[in-house]
């Protein structure tokens, strides 16, 4: 059988706050991938630190960690075929939403660095300590 794949995705507090979850699940739904859980939730502070730990020291950590707590967030694990992590990386564009191209999320739909839209798990590894961190109840043995 066809081997799935989950990835951890957040809608950030900006995204809520805009209203924007519904476009932004909408999008995945529509590219084939499927919701294995979404909840709305504030991230707290110890958990964002966990979840930033490779960014620890950056000058933009500070501002990371704010953002990224200052209101709810609506974490999802979305699942599809093997690489799934990577289509969503590519469907959320580049990091800075002004170099992100339009028909991507972030070019459609962000204008800030620190307020841009999403986080998606970067590879397989991060995938699974994500999901772990923030559904400990899904994580793969
Ligand atoms: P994310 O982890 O949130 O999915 O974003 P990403 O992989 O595209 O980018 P990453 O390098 O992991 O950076 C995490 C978040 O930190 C903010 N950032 N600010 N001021 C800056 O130079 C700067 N660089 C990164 C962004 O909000 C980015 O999403
Ligand atoms: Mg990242």
């Amino acid at each position: 059988m066809e081997q799935r794949e989950a990835t951890l995705i957040i809608c950030k507090p900006d995204a809520v706050e805009r209203g924007l979850v519904g476009e932004v699940l909408a999008r995945f739904e529509r590219r084939g991938m499927r919701l294995l859980r979404a909840e709305l939730r504030q991230i707290d502070n110890g958990t964002a630190a966990r979840h930033y730990a490779e960014h620890v020291g950056k000058p933009f950590y500070d501002s990371l960690i704010a953002h990224i707590t200052r209101s709810p967030a609506l974490l999802a694990v979305v699942e599809g075929p093997e690489g799934t992590w990577q289509i969503v990386r590519q469907m959320m564009g580049t990091t800075n939403p002004a170099q992100a191209a339009p028909g991507t999320i972030r070019g459609d739909l962000a204008v800030s660095l620190t307020e841009n839209v999403i986080h998606g798990s970067d590879g397989p590894e991060s995938a699974q300590r994500e999901i772990a961190l923030f559904f400990p109840d899904l994580a793969s043995s």
